[in-house]
């Protein structure tokens, strides 16, 4: 292992993040997860339970506390190794909440009214519409830009939000020289989407409450119902067509993501057998990917001194790099030094 890296070799940096404020599913593992674990040798990554963004929406205290416990268990399982990988808990890297705020002063009110994320939630959420859920894309960037992060590995919902990462800190480097890193969106080509089993049009979201979701730790019965219950149509054809058969061909998607086939070798797998026999076939197969992650997230789970031990050091790291560049901001913009 090389000691010193010259400015040269240096490697670009990743910073993504998730928020605690569901469990993690099947989508976010073939979408997001299963990714970033390809992405560790190439890349310095940076990998942040975002806390701070899930109190947008209120959040029972024991659920926020357990979920960032396990969902850094889950990325554990996913693959994600904490030596390669910083992974870490924002709300242990003040330098989050000091940038957001400074960010916001950079930010215009007409942007961040213009955020999609921001109307959709406020038209849910109408009985809460605080100021936290108007400002959260500044934190977004805060988090991005802390770490002069070069690639943001995001979905396609997200991409809004990193232009605008863009916007103030091109807003910021035009005044103040070039403080930040241009960051760009990273959007994954395979298993990007994967859709709601019951509804094969709508994302399958960690916040949905119905059964369309398959969550990581979910035990194999449950995930072999939730297969069993797809959505599928009146035809009886395994045949890839986004537009007339959204429920075949997203539980092609999750066939072929599972077990590294193609599209051609699903459709002859099941030419003229029906919907039964594939449904669960595919349930079976996703049992059997996430067979391991479970048994790995729930062994780390027991072990609460690993896990501290992991997210303190993810903190020590993040804290290191972030005040870099906190510290750089806050002389630009004239502080007095501490
Ligand atoms: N807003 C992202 C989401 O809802 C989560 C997030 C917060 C994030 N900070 C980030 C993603 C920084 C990438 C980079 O999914």
């Amino acid at each position: 292992m090389p000691d010193t890296i010259s400015p040269a070799e240096e490697k670009q940096t990743i910073f993504s993040g998730v928020k605690p404020s569901g469990d993690l599913t099947l989508g976010s593992y073939l979408g997001a997860l299963r990714n970033w674990v390809d992405l560790s040798e190439q890349y310095d990554c940076l990998y942040c339970i975002v806390d701070l963004h899930a109190i947008t929406v209120r959040q029972p205290p024991a659920e926020i506390r357990s979920r960032c416990l396990s969902q850094l268990a889950q990325y554990i399982a996913c693959g994600l190794d904490p030596v390669k990988n910083t992974l870490f808990i924002q709300s242990h890297v003040p330098a989050h909440a000091e940038l957001s705020w400074v960010l916001s002063c950079y930010t215009m009110y007409g942007e961040l009214s213009r955020m999609t994320q921001f109307k959709d939630k406020a038209t849910k959420n109408a009985e809460n519409i605080n100021a936290g859920l108007f400002t959260y894309p500044t934190l977004m960037a805060a988090d991005i830009l802390l770490y002069q992060t070069n690639l943001v590995p995001v979905g396609e919902d997200q991409k809004q939000h990193v232009e605008l990462t863009r916007d103030i800190a091109n807003r910021f480097n035009g005044i103040y020289g070039d403080v930040f890193t241009m960051p760009e969106p990273f959007i994954p080509e395979v298993g990007a989407r994967i859709m709601s089993l019951t509804e094969p049009r709508q994302k399958m979201s960690k916040s949905d409450t119905d059964t369309g979701c398959v969550y990581l730790l979910d035990r194999p019965e449950d995930i072999l119902r939730a297969f069993k219950r797809a959505v599928t149509d009146s035809d009886s054809a395994v045949r890839f067509d986004l537009q007339e058969k959204p429920g075949v061909s997203n539980l092609m998607g999750i066939y072929a993501a599972a077990t590294g086939k193609s599209y051609a070798d699903i459709e002859a797998e099941f030419a003229g057998q029906g919907y039964g026999a594939f449904k669960s076939t595919v349930g079976e197969a996703v049992v059997e990917l996430l067979r391991p992650i479970r048994e790995e997230a729930e062994r780390l789970l027991k072990d609460k001194a690993y896990l501290t031990q992991i997210y303190t050091e993810g903190a020590n790291r993040a804290t290191f790099l972030a005040n870099k560049t906190l510290r750089k901001v806050y002389k630009k913009i004239g502080f007095v030094a501490k």
